[in-house]
């Protein structure tokens, strides 16, 4: 492992949400396996007035129990709009520095509004405060969303490489720092069994599932003006699809694994034209009865106009055009308000090539799952013989629960990532290239969408799979999603909630 040398965590939008609910337990969990450096500090910073000690009550009372980087926290006030309040972050940061005996290395995450991820680096370049000249490192976190669109995410890209070089730049997805999304790569390409079979000879489709249960919450204000495409789809899931699809990269560097997910991401085949109406299907919630519990639909929730079009499920069919992949389909789907919270991978394999046996269900019977939450593990669909007279074939599954591996339990994404920000290691940060590339193929979709009105928004009842468009786009008589319970091994259409 990396040392991770003395710095100066800097946390813009420290008053908001997600410094409280995953920075700070990161960084205390961090603190508890002592992975913290020993010369550190985390200065938050907001345009709210509060003193370090009054910071610190704010965000102890957000805490399960008492840390002890509760001590290493500090706050500044100041609008980081503002470029005239830039100069006193500087004397401040000087001021800790001299005090904690701390190096001159900084990471900025940025926490705030998007519209804030440009002007924040300008101001800081203009007071050199990213400059590695001195020879002491400079990163800066940028949170999601990154762009809204593809020339949103280029005119991000050239404003943050004006300012700082790509090495710089840690762009959040974490997804990627979960546990069970890097046991894919050790899955993949720490095992002989599986990669010889990972390829169009051998693999009929691929099915990724993110679903939630919950709706849109109090955040309907915000969702309204990006929807599903834009904050599961174009980010979580393509980079799920990167990692399954990638080809082994040489060694286990960042450069080397961004490489491979970049050209799976330069291989998708651009859905446009009629393709868009038969290959994306787009839904939205609308108001039923879930288990006696009256729902409410999605335009009439807090913040939504009650004329939205936004999209609260979609499901898209994919192809990637490379040696590996071609004529394959994936499938990808999310959505909110759906039976179940769970994100998992299915990779169906190809039914015998003749019928020997007499079965019940299907013949698709081949499925390795990975399960990425909850109930984290994978799990193989195999035929084997019923007991007693003939050869009829009953399904069976072979499961193993990342669970079972250790009693440690699997950290937070943010733990993860922090810990990574702050050993200079990007491997599990999107690149620039790859964001781009995203985004470059999900942009006709959504100029489609908004230009043209006759491309139906389904509407579908809380508490079922989305819309029913949806459920036979999976092409082939044998074929349809897997309809994924909370616990890995069960599955079907009548899950419990
Ligand atoms: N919350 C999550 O779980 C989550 C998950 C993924 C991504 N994100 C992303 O992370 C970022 C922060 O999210 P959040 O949920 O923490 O948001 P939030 O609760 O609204 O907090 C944002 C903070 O930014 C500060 N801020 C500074 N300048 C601002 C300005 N001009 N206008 C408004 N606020 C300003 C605000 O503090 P002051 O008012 O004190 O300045 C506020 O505390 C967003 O970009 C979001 O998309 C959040």
């Amino acid at each position: 492992m990396n040392r991770t040398s003395d710095h100066i965590l800097v946390i813009f939008g420290a008053s908001g949400d997600l410094t409280r609910r995953k920075l700070i337990p990161a960084l205390a969990e961090l603190k508890k396996l002592k992975l913290l450096p020993n010369n550190f500090a985390v200065l938050g910073i907001g345009r709210t007035v509060y003193s370090d000690s009054s910071y610190r009550d704010m965000i102890s009372s957000h805490l399960e129990e008492r840390s002890d980087v509760l001590e290493m926290l500090y706050y500044h006030a100041m609008d980081p709009e503002k470029s005239e309040d830039y100069p006193g972050l500087q004397k401040r940061l000087e001021e800790l520095k001299g005090q904690l005996k701390i190096d001159a290395n900084y990471i900025f995450y940025l926490a705030t509004p998007p519209s804030l991820y440009g002007v924040i680096p300008t101001s800081l370049a203009d007071i050199g405060l990213l400059s590695e000249d001195n020879g002491f490192w400079k990163r800066v976190i940028i949170e999601k969303p990154f762009g809204t669109d593809i020339d949103s995410a280029r005119e991000l890209n050239s404003s943050l490489l004006m300012q700082l070089k790509e090495h710089q730049i840690y762009r959040i997805d974490h997804y990627l720092g979960k546990e069970t999304v890097q046991n894919v790569l050790v899955t993949r390409f720490s095992n002989g069994i599986f990669e010889p079979l990972w390829n169009r000879n051998f693999i009929h489709h691929v099915e990724i599932t993110s679903s939630e249960s919950l709706g849109v919450g109090t955040r309907g204000g915000y969702y309204d003006h990006s929807g599903a495409l834009r904050d599961m789809l174009q980010n979580h899931l393509l980079q799920l699809v990167g990692l399954v699809a990638m080809e082994p990269p040489t060694v286990i560097s960042s450069d080397a694994i961004r490489n491979e997910v970049l050209k799976v991401f330069q291989s998708f085949r651009t859905i446009e034209g009629e393709d868009i109406e038969r290959h994306v299907i787009r839904g939205q919630y609308i108001s039923s009865h879930v288990r006696g519990e009256s729902m409410a639909g999605y335009r009439d929730e807090k913040g939504v106009p009650g004329e939205s079009r936004t999209e609260t499920f979609v499901a898209v069919k994919l192809f990637i055009d490379n040696w590996r992949w071609g004529g394959v389909p994936f499938y990808i789907r999310t959505g909110k308000r759906l039976p179940n919270r769970v994100t998992e991978i299915v990779v169906h394999f190809n039914p015998t090539p003749h019928t020997l046996f007499a079965s019940e269900g299907t013949g698709n019977r081949n499925q390795l799952v990975i399960r990425i939450q909850p109930d984290e593990g994978i799990l193989l669909k195999f035929g084997m013989k019923e007991q007693g007279a003939g050869f009829k074939v009953q399904e069976a599954n072979m499961d193993f629960l990342y669970k079972d591996l250790s009693d440690s339990y699997i950290p937070e994404a943010y733990q993860r990532l922090l810990l990574d920000c702050m050993q200079g290691d990007s491997t599990l940060y999107a690149r620039g290239d790859a964001v781009e590339a995203a985004w470059r193929f999900v942009d006709p979709i959504l100029k489609a969408w908004q230009n043209d009105p006759a491309i139906p928004l389904h509407g579908y009842p809380c508490g079922t799979w989305g819309p029913e468009m949806a459920d036979s786009m999976i092409e082939g008589a044998e074929y349809t999603w897997r309809y994924p319970c909370k616990n890995l091994a069960d599955d079907g259409l009548y899950c419990e909630l």
